[in-house]
């Protein structure tokens, strides 16, 4: 393949056939604008890109777009983005876009070497072989201070938590600033683990501006960071790019996408998930937040899973990034993620470990309890039988 290949759903103008909208989406991505220009010359249309199909879907059509690799700076995502996902959405004759989907050819994917410890090495350092990670996000997301925050920490990995995270909104406030939060929770964390004999990973929010971003990765590792966390659509692409490809940082990277539902959520306009997750891996997430298919946030199952496949696909010789589904999971949606998304998943739950009628660690155990029951084919119901914790979760909130 030489050439990137786009693919959008879009709407056309009603004074506007489908032919001429795909073709409008073509010419301005490519060498054309609205009129006819003198300076494209011949070996300019040489660079012309070309629409190889348009098919009616719902209310408008599937454009598929050959863009010139070319036109390409390689190893450059925002200026990949630039033509693939840029001034086309706010083209008038098209009422509405949406970028499904991106394909490269390697020489644009070469740059990137991906995620440094991708799944696997993620379940090293956990031990875990066949299962589902359970992670929780320390909650409320703002407001504990650094002492507060490690005894939270605690609880949860006495309860046998996996991962324990930071909110997308807590960075490095004055209330609890990293200098001091983060040595606190490994301390308590170590703790945990001269009990339970487990090693828990904590996700250190490192968002900040990105000519920073690297200098606080390497502090926070410093003060003891076994896995940093980056809010990547409010920080850019250029801040992970900084972080993967930095040799110094060695720790995986957890990636949370606030902001996403901006562009994601319109299922007319905007981007899908799939190309950003696509872009996201190859530039060195270990982990990335993909949706749930039951929690309290806005959903499509097929397209959750469309961004997990591209995370966990053979291809590009990448390590896969571990998808994580997150956002209003508690222990009786467990199953239902499971059935659906597969075992190689981070489930995280914040309101459903720390909203435990009897707290965090059996919130924790709950959790953990939820996921047993699916890898031992057992119902929740079942399991929760001779499961106390789990018993009072699914009184508490329920199962779907
Ligand atoms: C949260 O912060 O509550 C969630 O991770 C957001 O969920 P989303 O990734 O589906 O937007
Ligand atoms: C996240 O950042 O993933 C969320 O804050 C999830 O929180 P919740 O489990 O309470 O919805
Ligand atoms: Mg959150």
């Amino acid at each position: 393949m030489k050439d990137v290949i786009a693919t959008y759903y879009f709407r056309p103008r009603a004074d506007t056939k489908p032919d001429q909208a795909a073709r409008a989406i073509c010419d301005e991505e490519t060498t054309g604008t609205w009129t006819d220009i003198s300076t494209r010359t011949e070996y300019v249309k040489q660079l012309d890109g070309t629409v190889e199909s348009v098919t009616p879907q719902g209310e408008g059509y599937i454009t598929r777009i050959h863009y010139p690799a070319e036109i390409f700076e390689p190893g450059n995502v925002a200026q990949y983005l630039s033509v693939c996902a840029g001034n086309l959405f706010g083209l008038g004759r098209l009422d509405a876009v949406r970028l499904l989907d991106i394909e490269y050819p390697d020489s644009l994917i070469i740059p990137f070497k991906g995620p440094k410890f991708g799944i696997s090495g993620v379940r090293k350092m956990i031990g875990s072989k066949n299962r589902p990670h359970v992670g929780t996000i320390i909650k409320p997301k703002v407001g504990l201070n650094p002492v507060d925050t490690a005894s939270v920490a605690y609880e949860a990995a006495m309860g046998n938590v996996d991962l324990i995270k930071d909110d997308e909104t807590l960075t490095d406030q004055a209330f609890c600033p990293i200098d001091k939060r983060l040595p606190l929770v490994m301390k308590r964390l170590e703790e945990a683990k001269d009990e339970t004999g487990r090693q828990v990973l904590y996700a250190v929010n490192i968002t900040t501006r990105a000519d920073r971003i690297v200098q606080r990765a390497l502090h926070a590792i410093e003060l003891g960071a076994n896995m940093i966390m980056i809010d990547i659509f409010t920080s850019g692409f250029g801040a992970l790019q900084a972080l993967g490809e930095d040799s110094r940082i060695k720790v995986p990277i957890h990636v949370h996408r606030t902001m996403h539902a901006a562009f994601t959520r319109n299922p007319e306009h905007g981007i899908a998930m799939r190309p950003l997750a696509h872009i996201i891996r190859m530039l060195g997430a270990d982990q990335l937040h993909t949706g749930t298919v039951s929690g309290k946030m806005s959903h499509t199952t097929p397209e959750v899973k469309k961004s997990i496949d591209m995370l966990t696909c053979n291809c590009h010789g990448m390590k896969p990034t571990f998808p994580v589904s997150s956002g209003g999971l508690h222990p009786g949606n467990v199953a239902h993620e499971l059935a659906s998304l597969g075992i190689d998943i981070v489930l995280q739950a914040g309101g459903g470990i720390h909203g435990h009628p009897d707290g965090t660690a059996a919130g924790a155990r709950a959790m953990r309890q939820a996921v047993d029951a699916f890898m031992e084919g057992k119902t929740a119901e079942e399991y929760a039988k001779d499961h106390y914790e789990l018993e009072r979760a699914l009184k508490h909130w329920g199962s779907n």
